[in-house]
């Protein structure tokens, strides 16, 4: 079988890995991939947003299966477009997609469904959004740009001034473009943050195991926020109580509600979850396998990855055993010096197969670029260094063992991962 995978970050490199391990895969190819994607796959030199690209490249060359993983192209119906030309693809379709697309429809979705959340109200004026701000005088607040904003379109507003500049910035600036149309302004909920990715058919929903990402930039959640510093799985917050009160009253619902919408998903949903002293609420819904949470959560899986893939676009998920080892996963990122912020690339990497001879040590590549034979920095996230061990304690110890023997001019990591 020939698969493609969509996407070039450290959650594709883990895609890739985890299905270079299936005796069913002859050939892979990724758009546009990455540098250590390169070791596993073909590279070739498409966008991941290019829709017509890459359907075509499918369509040429005879793919079995193409793996949509980042959330732009499949919000923008990439599934669609490949299913239309008789493709097969992995990921939900724009209709399903709409969860992560737009935060509007996400919450409207929870409150018919009766799907524990934060209380919100929607806004398209600026001027009546700034009025019931004032009017609630309850800080922190919670405001949301109803679409895609590359992360960045959640301002948590610890004041007045703080709110009226997010509200100037999403609404009357629209720093987001047509992203900031609408506006959701949220109740703050408090409690510990899981990430819990699911596999979807539509018809059964199986979650994976938990994770937790870390995404401040700095130590002990300080600093700006990133697309994350670092993950860990198993969560140490998601006890087998909660996770059965997320399956009763969040998971299936979302599934059953999304298929009374006529918006059937086949894929993967994200549910970024709160877990209150009211019990567990969903903090957001993403359409997508998640970036690094899937660094630790793929590699814990005991089975074939393409398998689950296949059953999950044919409507077979409920005939598949998904086994998960008991183990545990930690993943440092190593940044850029300077990231989120502005950064400089173009650094060679050293010690990478040092670090790897350990074994259980698997390094995930987010941001690099292969140069006559060399591997150099080429984004904010370089790289996601993996340890998978028998607990998180040592997962933690044997991750940083190896993050000392990476090096790259400036390279910035945080060394308290794991430990929240
Ligand atoms: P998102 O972009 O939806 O992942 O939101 C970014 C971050 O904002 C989340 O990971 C939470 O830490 C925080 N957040 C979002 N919604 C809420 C809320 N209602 N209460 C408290 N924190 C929130
Ligand atoms: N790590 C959070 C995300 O993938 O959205």
């Amino acid at each position: 079988m020939k698969v493609l995978v969509v996407g070039g970050g450290g959650r594709e490199h883990t895609i890739v890995w985890k299905l270079s391990k299936s005796p069913k895969v002859t050939e892979i190819y990724a758009a546009p991939g990455n540098g250590g994607i390169a070791e596993l796959a073909t590279c070739v030199p498409i966008k991941a947003t290019d829709i017509d690209g890459v359907v075509n490249f499918a369509y040429e060359n005879k793919i079995d299966l193409t793996v949509v993983a980042p959330d732009d192209p499949l919000v923008a119906g990439m599934v669609d477009a490949l299913e239309a030309k008789g493709l097969r693809a992995f990921g939900p379709n724009k209709a399903a997609a709409i969860i992560e697309g737009s935060k509007v429809y996400s919450k409207e979705l929870m409150e018919k469904y009766n799907i524990p959340t934060a209380a919100c109200k929607v806004f398209t004026d600026a001027n009546e959004c700034m009025a019931y701000i004032k009017s609630q005088n309850t800080y922190p607040t919670v405001i949301k740009a109803e679409g895609l904003a590359l992360g960045k379109g959640v301002i948590i507003a610890q004041t007045e001034a703080e709110a009226e500049t997010a509200i100037d910035d999403i609404m009357v600036k629209k720093i987001f473009g047509d992203s900031g149309n609408r506006v959701v302004i949220e109740e703050f909920l408090t409690g510990p943050e899981v990430s819990v990715l699911t596999f979807t058919d539509g018809k059964t929903i199986v979650p994976m195991v938990s994770a937790q990402d870390h995404k401040r930039a700095y130590d002990n959640d300080m600093g700006p926020n990133t697309g994350g510093m670092g993950t860990f799985s198993p969560s140490r917050v998601y006890t087998k109580e909660i996770a059965d009160i997320c399956m009763k009253e969040i998971f299936v619902p979302t599934m059953e509600g999304l298929n009374k919408e006529n918006r059937k998903f086949k894929g993967v949903i994200f549910f970024g979850l709160m877990i209150t002293k009211n019990g567990p609420k969903v903090i957001e819904y993403n359409c997508r396998f998640g970036d690094p949470e899937t660094q630790v959560v793929l590699p814990r899986l005991k089975g074939d990855l393409f398998e689950i893939m296949m059953a999950v676009s044919e409507q077979r998920l409920a005939d598949v055993n998904i086994e998960w080892d008991d183990n545990a996963a930690v993943c440092v990122v190593a940044a850029s010096g300077g990231y989120p912020k502005k950064y400089a690339t173009g650094y060679e990497i050293s010690g990478m197969a040092d670090a790897e001879s350990a074994g259980n040590i698997k390094i995930f590549h987010a941001g690099t670029k292969n140069e006559d034979g060399k591997v150099l920095t080429s984004g904010g996230r370089v790289l996601g260094i993996t340890a998978v061990s028998k607990d998180l304690d040592t997962a933690i110890k044997d991750a940083y063992a190896a993050v000392e023997k990476v090096s790259f001019t400036d390279m910035h990591y945080r060394k308290d991962i794991g430990v929240k």
